[in-house]
């Protein structure tokens, strides 16, 4: 048989999945995989969907995405970003930010282009890089505080370089990016005319006052160059509505629209009725999970902290990036110990490109998390026995 495309062959599934797969058939496991919020989608947007499907609002919307919904998003990022993104030009609802990120890359990669990505990294960057052609680039952000700085891209970029992937608040690490430390990264960017995707999932989830992460859009002669990434599915607890969206320049956004229109057509009209109501009438929920967030992300610091495992203070999100490399074990073969001897499923730092590190998502109940921390403390005491013997 002929060969299949050698690019697509190359890209890996998903780490994070795959994981996950691994525990389906356990009973009495506690799974801290997935990024999946445990709480219900707010009130009034399941009602929205709800009602939807009674009026028969089931056909095909505008391919760019329902013209009342991008008249929300586009109030909504106006007092969000603080920037006005045209709804008629500059939006294009999508299944999930994750579409998002397909579009992007497809969009702007030739082969042999490099897009560079802060390992660790979401793993769908990579994947998307690798099935363009395109060539992903690493910066080990792991001896600069999990940040990508102006330095460590410097250090990367080549005539190839073409996009940069920023995703501030992190997934895995919870980490954001100060004002001072984007106006760096932007001076690079521009410097070396590239383009950027930033990935803002997480923005409305952080533990400071601010109530919202910035993004590197915000900044002067950013705009141009760059295509936002952003959607309900983590602010909203939607992930299985697929709700994203995409704001881009016109120049770009066009071309996006072409690989949209080609692979979805359109997203889910009864979606896209509920993710109205999410960005109006619940448009507090992102407040509302951080308050029950931020709980939970004390519950489990204040369980590593006595167990002595090291780990990035998350500034949002809601995962914890964890230093095991003092149990002399790889992050996978730890995580499919935990699975096995402890009923504890974590995500190994592998999957993030980044080993000697789990990600562990406080996205579950408390109870639920100090029986996690337990078992995954009884794993540490018995390994680090056998490192020490
Ligand atoms: C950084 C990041 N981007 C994108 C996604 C995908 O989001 P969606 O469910 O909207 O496709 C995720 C999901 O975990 C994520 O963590």
């Amino acid at each position: 048989m002929k060969s299949i495309n050698k690019f697509v062959k190359v890209a890996e599934q998903s780490g994070i999945r795959h994981i996950s797969d691994f525990t389906d058939d356990l009973t009495d496991i506690i799974q801290l995989t997935v990024g999946e919020i445990d709480l219900p989608t707010p009130e009034n947007t399941k009602q929205a969907g709800i009602e939807a499907i009674k009026n028969n609002y089931t056909k095909y919307t505008s391919n760019r995405g329902a013209e009342n919904l991008r008249k929300t998003i586009a109030n909504f990022t106006a007092a969000h970003y603080g920037m006005e993104f045209d709804w008629r030009s500059e939006i294009i609802v999508t299944v999930g930010a994750s579409e998002g990120i397909d579009l992007a890359l497809r969009t702007l990669c030739n082969i042999r282009d490099e897009v560079v990505i802060a390992a660790p990294a979401y793993p769908a960057y990579v994947s998307s890089t690798i099935i363009t052609g395109a060539k992903p680039v690493f910066v080990d952000t792991t001896k600069t505080n999990f940040k990508m700085t102006a330095d460590t891209l410097e250090a990367v970029i080549t005539p190839q370089t073409k996009a940069v992937i920023l995703n501030y608040p992190n997934n895995p690490t919870g980490t954001i990016l100060k004002h001072a430390e984007l106006a760096a990264l932007a001076k690079v960017i521009i410097e070396h005319d590239l383009y950027v995707i930033t990935d803002d999932v997480y923005d409305l989830i952080v533990y400071d006052d601010s109530g919202q992460a910035q993004s590197i859009v915000t900044l002067p002669n950013m705009r141009e160059r760059t295509i936002v990434l952003n959607g309900v599915s983590k602010s909203h607890s939607m992930t299985g509505w697929r709700i994203g969206y995409v704001l881009a320049p016109v120049k770009i956004i066009d071309q996006m629209f072409k690989v949209h229109q080609t692979n979805v057509g359109t997203a889910t009209s009864i979606s896209q009725a509920a993710a109205i109501a999410a960005l109006e009438r619940d448009a507090d929920n992102p407040q509302k999970l951080v308050k029950i967030f931020k709980e939970r992300k004390e519950l489990v610091t204040a369980a590593l902290d006595e167990m002595g495992l090291a780990y990035v203070e998350p500034q949002g999100a809601f995962y914890i990036f964890v230093n095991i490399n003092n149990l002399k074990l790889s992050s996978w073969e730890f995580s499919i110990k935990l699975i096995q001897d402890y009923k504890l499923a974590v995500v190994p730092g592998s999957a993030f490109s980044a080993d000697g590190y789990i990600r562990i998502s406080y996205a579950a109940d408390k109870k639920i998390l100090a029986e996690a921390m337990k078992r995954l403390e009884k794993a540490v005491n018995d390994l680090k026995i056998i490192a020490d013997s």
